[in-house]
């Protein structure tokens, strides 16, 4: 194994960067004296500074430089049609000009046909809405917590579920702890001690856990396809043993489909496989670049929190926001009503992308591979996360596959990537993204040139 020092190419890459985007530095030295570290996500956040977005339609976003950026980053994986779609745009136009957009506090019409589309596509009996994706995680384990009067937390190594009490353990990789480590000071060590870990796509060790912990375990949360820890799929096998194992010891299976909802059909993933949660999170793409999360699933878990209910979800000020809510609606109808023709293309498009970078790199002699592909549940993916592995054919089906530094090489996806694709206008966040159905063969060609660049430049950088 060889590894590379990317020092100097990454001050190269900055200085370049910070010349040629005076209004973004700018904003960023104004950022810094108010924002912690400049801004509200660190994920968002760079080094020598984020480029500040003035603008963003379709593929493509400008920022305060006037730069136009092919981006993949896409509203965090919410917008897969692309920025500000004219389908969500018009109807939350329309509704603020009428006085039903912003803030009621009152309970309107849209989130009930949202719900409805939901429970219609996801197979759930019951849905309530919040506002964000760790919320949502956070309630439904709550949920799982009250209804099986048990403590015991199974999650996944490398599973990020947002930044909420029961999922800050086991997200990132830190080298022999493996997925033990708990990512933030001032948890209840209580609540450290209830999660237990294990590792994805490994229905052995779930077996072993459940026979250890399982007359103890409230619920198994895991994404049926796998983000942040690695853009990979679960497999069939093991999505089938988490509902053998949980149905055998009651614990409630709950799916974060965060990312996975509608992302590759209109409708919950799990269904892909076979397999129906007791619960399921929703958020991103739901929303239609709104704020809006979803718990939808069993009645009888979801009615724990009802007014005669032990579970305070109960809601927030902006729960069911109407804006949001129409957003949402808009959103799951129109994904509903052109099912047939965007996964198809958007499943062609992902493929598309994973090869250019793939091929970009390893024409430069630098073996590179994606996840994201699709498997024999999921028909296609518009996702992607490129990654560096040291050994050609090692599997790349877990967190610790792709984040495990002897494995992969993971400063190279890191800024080093991000900065020197930012410089040929293109926006992938540490070698991750999804295509959207606003990005078309011309915007392929361009990131194909733009690769070709950098794994060029970086060739020459390694010497
Ligand atoms: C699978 C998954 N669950 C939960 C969350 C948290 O959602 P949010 O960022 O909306 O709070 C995320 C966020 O990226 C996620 O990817």
């Amino acid at each position: 194994m060889k590894t590379h020092d990317y020092t100097h190419l990454l001050g190269e890459l900055r200085s370049e960067y910070a010349a040629r985007a005076p209004k973004s530095a700018a904003l960023n030295e104004r950022a810094q004296r108010v924002l912690v570290d400049g801004g509200s996500h660190t994920l968002r956040l760079m080094q020598p500074f984020p480029p500040r977005i003035a603008a963003a339609h379709g593929a493509w976003v400008t920022d305060e430089d006037g730069h136009r950026l092919l981006d993949f980053w896409q509203g965090h994986l919410a917008n897969i049609l692309g920025h500000n779609p004219e389908v969500v745009t018009a109807a939350v136009l329309q509704a603020l000009a009428d006085g039903v957009g912003l803030q009621t506090g009152f309970t309107e019409r849209y989130q009930v046909e949202a719900a409805e589309l939901l429970c219609a596509r996801t197979g759930a009996e019951r849905v309530r809405f919040t506002t964000s994706g760790t919320l949502s995680t956070m309630y439904a384990i709550l949920l799982a917590r009250a209804f099986t009067g048990r403590d015991v937390v199974l999650k996944v190594g490398g599973g990020w579920h947002g930044a909420q009490p029961w999922a800050l353990k086991g997200i990132g990789y830190h080298g022999e702890q493996g997925y033990q480590h708990v990512e933030t000071a001032g948890l209840p060590s209580a609540v450290c001690a209830e999660v237990v870990v294990s590792r994805f796509n490994d229905p052995g060790m779930l077996r072993e856990h459940f026979r250890q912990y399982g007359d103890r375990a409230a619920c198994f949360i895991v994404e049926p396809f796998m983000g942040a820890g690695g853009f990979m799929p679960a497999t069939r096998e093991y999505l089938q043993t988490a509902r053998e194992l949980t149905t055998q010891y009651g614990a409630v299976l709950i799916f974060d489909e965060v990312i996975a909802g509608f992302r590759f059909r209109a409708g919950d993933t799990g269904a892909l496989y076979g397999v129906q949660p007791d619960l399921a999170t929703f958020g991103k793409i739901i929303g239609g670049g709104m704020p809006v999360a979803a718990v939808a699933g069993r009645a009888d878990i979801l009615n724990l929190a009802s007014r005669a209910g032990r579970v305070k979800f109960s809601g927030g000020t902006y729960s069911g926001h109407p804006a949001s809510m129409l957003a949402a609606a808009t959103m799951l109808r129109y994904l509903v009503a052109h099912e047939t023709e965007i996964y198809p293309r958007l499943a062609v498009l992902g493929d598309r992308i994973r090869q250019i970078l793939e091929d970009a790199f390893l024409d430069e002699g630098i073996y590179a591979r994606c996840t994201g592909w699709g498997n024999d549940a999921l028909p296609g993916s518009s996702i992607f996360m490129l990654h560096f592995p040291y050994q050609e054919g090692h599997p790349l089906s877990a967190p610790d596959d792709v984040f495990d530094p002897a494995v992969c090489d993971v400063a190279l996806n890191g800024d080093v990537l991000q900065l020197a694709l930012l410089l040929e206008n293109v926006h992938i966040t540490h070698g991750h993204g999804a295509a959207s159905t606003a990005h078309t063969e011309d915007d392929a060609v361009f990131l194909e040139a733009a690769c070709r660049n950098v794994a060029r430049r970086l060739r020459k950088a390694r010497g």
